[in-house]
């Protein structure tokens, strides 16, 4: 996202937010595993680091798997690691994200997306520590802790209920961003000082316009997203004083003409482009995402021309 935030620096006073931060603290002297529950962009990955940071396995390493990025043959693998010859491409031994993890702390993100198959898999390593890589016989140990994230509610799908409450002995709902507002003038005023930091520049500043416009707003793609249309709007414009018309925000709905172009059909394409373009923006660029919500492959979108005239 051109401008990286990955520290834990964690911006925000909304009692939302604290509640959210206070719980993570608890948890994290605990060592219990713990799940992170919310949309997309609210800060879930923020929050686990934060745990394992303030915990006892802090100097051991923080190992992310995402769930939503891999196939389900690859993720097993990722995940437990594979011999040579396990399958095709397993061309030498590997080790696995759990022999990564081992005395630390093992993220794993998007937890919806884990196959049946390797949920009881999963289920076991938690209840005996023990797991096989992809092709072999000989069972290993690692002792890790897990934090999950998942923004889908997994109670209900084809989630175990077992695991799901291995998985859950602490649960946080990270809040929407549009459920704290009062955060909304603090992460502005970070971000584009970061951001301004990043470009070399001198800060931006909202006006009280745009202040207000981005409090209206309703973030699909919460924090992630906030941090997108300020970049945005930082690169396309000079001068320190951020205007509302600056700001990529959606023009007020204009019922009569909604309603005049819905009775009139489109070209399937251009549908296709809309709904590609408002999943990438929902999930704030994030394509492997997009692709999940629109249930297609990620390289459908990583190969997809941006217009019919370039087709
Ligand atoms: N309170 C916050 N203060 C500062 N930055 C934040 C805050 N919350 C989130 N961010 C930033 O917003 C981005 C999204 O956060 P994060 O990746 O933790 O969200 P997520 O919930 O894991 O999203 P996803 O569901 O898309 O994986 C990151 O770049 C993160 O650093
Ligand atoms: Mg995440």
């Amino acid at each position: 996202m051109g401008c990286n935030i990955t520290d834990f620096n964690i911006i925000g006073q909304s009692s939302a937010l604290l509640d959210a931060l206070a719980r993570g603290d608890r948890a994290a002297k605990s060592g219990a595993r713990v799940l992170v529950t919310g949309e997309t962009g609210t800060g879930k990955e923020m929050l686990a680091r934060r745990i394992h940071a303030g915990g006892a396995r802090a100097a051991k390493p923080f190992v992310a798997l995402n769930g939503a990025s891999l196939s389900p043959e690859l993720m097993e693998s990722e995940l437990f690691g594979h011999v040579k010859g396990a399958f095709t491409t397993a061309l030498r031994d590997h080790g696995g994200l759990v022999a990564q993890a081992d005395g630390g702390t093992l993220f794993l993100d998007e937890i919806a997306e884990i196959a049946p198959a390797l949920q009881a898999k999963l289920l076991r390593f938690i209840e005996t520590g023990e797991y096989r890589r992809v092709g072999d016989a000989m069972l290993r140990r690692a002792d890790v802790r897990l934090i999950s994230a998942t923004h889908r509610d997994l109670r209900g799908h084809d989630f175990r209920d077992d695991l799901y409450y291995r998985l859950a002995v602490v649960t946080i709902a990270m809040p929407p961003l549009r459920l704290r507002t009062d955060d909304i003038p603090l992460l502005a005023e970070y971000f584009l000082n970061r951001i301004a930091q990043h470009e070399k520049r001198n800060p931006m500043r909202p006006d009280d316009a745009a202040l207000a416009a981005l409090q209206r707003y309703s973030w699909p793609g919460n924090i992630r997203e906030l941090h997108n249309m300020l970049y945005h709007a930082v690169v396309m414009n000079d001068g320190v004083v951020l205007t509302a018309q600056m700001l990529a925000l959606p023009a007020p709905v204009d019922s009569m003409s909604l309603m005049r172009d819905a009775a009139k059909p489109q070209p399937l394409w251009v549908v296709e482009q809309a709904a590609i373009d408002a999943a990438i923006r929902y999930c704030g660029g994030n394509i492997p995402h997009a692709a999940r919500l629109l249930e297609v492959s990620p390289s459908t979108l990583y190969r997809r021309p941006k217009t019919r005239a370039q087709a």
